[in-house]
């Protein structure tokens, strides 16, 4: 099927305004093999009449399933040791002696992907903290990708995946299933699953409370303005003091002057202000 310039700009746009996704034309085809294959499963005859279907459907299940095809859901345990060590070992122990008696800790996996970095942020929180059974844990972990977010419920894993995972990680929260591994109860039981959508104002307003979020390698999809978009929506999301993390090619002082940067351990990390 043929996609000419000026249609792959047409959906390069539709796709930009609902999630934030930004195509620039040297994406043109990897856009246009994912087009094709959602156009020829619904048998249409050409791009034009999908772009169509796209813009004026009455729901968005069609739009959601293109979206399952576009994005990148890269993600492995323990992505980017350093900056989780500096989460675990420096952050986490100051959180917890500031919070004296009050054991709640909310954290927010967005862009969460195949779940690995929620559950490895369970794990964390299983292994640093003193008495975990003692604290109220919840960790929200949350995409725009319908098909993501069913295998990680599922949580069972590639080897691929668990490369990372240090061997008294693997032999505490996993059970091993033939070449696989399934994420154990006692890793799974804080992590709690639904989609959102960046990029929608309504939903993310209704996300709030929060201690941590992690918002790592999903940003870099995105161009400045939708990053700002998405970053002022997570300043209201956190508690004061809070704190972001994105991944590392990602700057949040690049994005937003909102943050307060600090340094702590040996990293330059970023929260909401107290007041
Ligand atoms: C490369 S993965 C990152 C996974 C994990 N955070 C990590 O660092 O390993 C990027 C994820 O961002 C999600 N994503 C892209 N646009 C989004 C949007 N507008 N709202 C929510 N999630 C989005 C994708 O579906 C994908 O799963």
């Amino acid at each position: 099927m043929i996609l000419s310039d000026d249609l792959f700009h047409k959906f390069a746009k539709l796709i930009y305004k609902k999630t934030g996704l930004y195509y620039e034309y040297s994406k043109k085809y990897y856009v246009h093999k994912r087009l094709e294959k959602r156009a020829g499963l619904l048998e249409l005859d050409d791009l034009n009449e999908y772009y169509l279907l796209l813009k004026f459907a009455d729901d968005t299940s069609e739009f959601d399933k293109l979206i399952n095809e576009l994005t990148v859901n890269e993600t492995y345990f323990f992505r980017d040791f350093p900056q989780l060590r500096n989460f675990a070992e420096d952050i986490l122990p100051m959180f917890v002696r500031e919070k004296g008696s009050r054991k709640q800790i909310k954290i927010w996996s967005a862009a969460c992907s195949t779940g690995e970095e929620p559950y490895t942020l369970s794990i964390i929180l299983q292994e640093m903290l003193d008495n975990p059974e003692e604290w109220d844990i919840e960790i929200l972990a949350t995409d725009i990708n319908t098909d993501v977010l069913q295998t990680a419920k599922i949580g069972l894993y590639e080897s691929r995946s668990i490369k990372d995972v240090p061997p008294e990680y693997l032999e505490r929260y996993f059970t091993r299933r033939n070449e696989k591994y399934l994420i154990n109860l006692n890793a799974r039981k804080h992590v709690c699953f639904k989609r959102i959508n960046l990029m929608d104002e309504n939903e993310m307003s209704n996300i709030n409370g929060y201690d941590f979020i992690f918002c790592r390698n999903c940003l870099i999809y995105f161009d400045d303005e939708s990053r700002k978009s998405v970053l002022s929506s997570f300043y209201e999301s956190l508690n004061p003091g809070g704190f972001i993390f994105l991944g590392h090619s990602e700057s949040v002082g690049r994005i937003s002057s909102a943050f307060k940067v600090r340094r702590i351990g040996d990293a330059i990390v970023y929260s909401r202000p107290e007041c």
